[in-house]
């Protein structure tokens, strides 16, 4: 018997283009894209039950297994390394981490150079391969104002078309990684449920060829 495998997708504009994917595939749940509140919308002739998930939870949802399959942007793989396998790159949410900061800084090596950013975990990781001597100032959001009023020098933040850098005044220095959106699965779903999810991960893997 087929067994039903549940889709954690990342709320928003993204998950709305993954989905879409997901249907080109052959998994088609067209309520997903209904303009309610609901949160959950099953196809239990495709096999399919997806839910909306803040894209920053995907991957908690699927590693503890409330989700069997899921799509996380590669910045929150890095970041919180959760265990799960990485199945695919989707080719889509194409975006990079960078490090940015105000037009012309120069950095100062005998400083302990302060870096904003939401994403500790990379900032380290980097700045550390670097063996440069960092003071991290972990913040929530809208990252670009922490060198504009002096709290850090530099930032490590998303950069998609660099418009927020740009019209702050900001410019990127260097790329850390390129991002972009991955299928990922549940360690234990992927052998339980191996079929049902290569079949996804085929249908998807097609779209993403045509993506290419
Ligand atoms: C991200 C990132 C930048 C912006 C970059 O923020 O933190 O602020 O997008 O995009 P751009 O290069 O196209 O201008 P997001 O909108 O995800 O909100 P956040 O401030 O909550 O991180």
């Amino acid at each position: 018997m087929k067994k039903m495998l549940q889709i954690a997708l990342p709320k928003g504009r993204l998950g709305e283009k993954v989905y879409k994917m997901f249907e080109a595939a052959g998994f088609s749940c067209p309520e997903v894209l209904d303009d309610t509140r609901k949160l959950i919308f099953e196809n239990e002739e495709a096999g399919v039950r997806y839910f909306w998930v803040k894209p920053s939870d995907v991957a908690i949802y699927v590693e503890r297994g409330a989700a069997d399959l899921g799509v996380a942007g590669k910045d929150i793989l890095l970041e919180y390394e959760p265990e799960v396998f990485e199945l695919l790159d989707l080719n889509v949410g194409k975006c990079r981490m960078a490090v940015a900061g105000p037009k012309g800084f120069r950095d100062n090596t005998e400083n302990t150079l302060r870096v904003a950013t939401k994403f500790t975990n990379i900032a380290n990781t980097y700045y550390r391969s670097l063996g440069r001597d960092i003071d991290i100032i972990h913040l929530n959001g809208s990252i670009e104002l922490a060198p504009i009023l002096g709290l850090s020098d530099v930032i490590v933040d998303i950069v998609e078309t660099g418009t927020t850098l740009l019209e702050n005044d900001l410019e990127p220095f260097e790329t850390i990684v390129p991002i972009s959106a991955r299928l990922i699965a549940n360690r234990s779903s992927y052998q339980f449920k191996n079929e049902e999810i290569n079949a996804v991960l085929k249908g998807l893997k097609a779209q993403t060829e045509a993506l290419k």
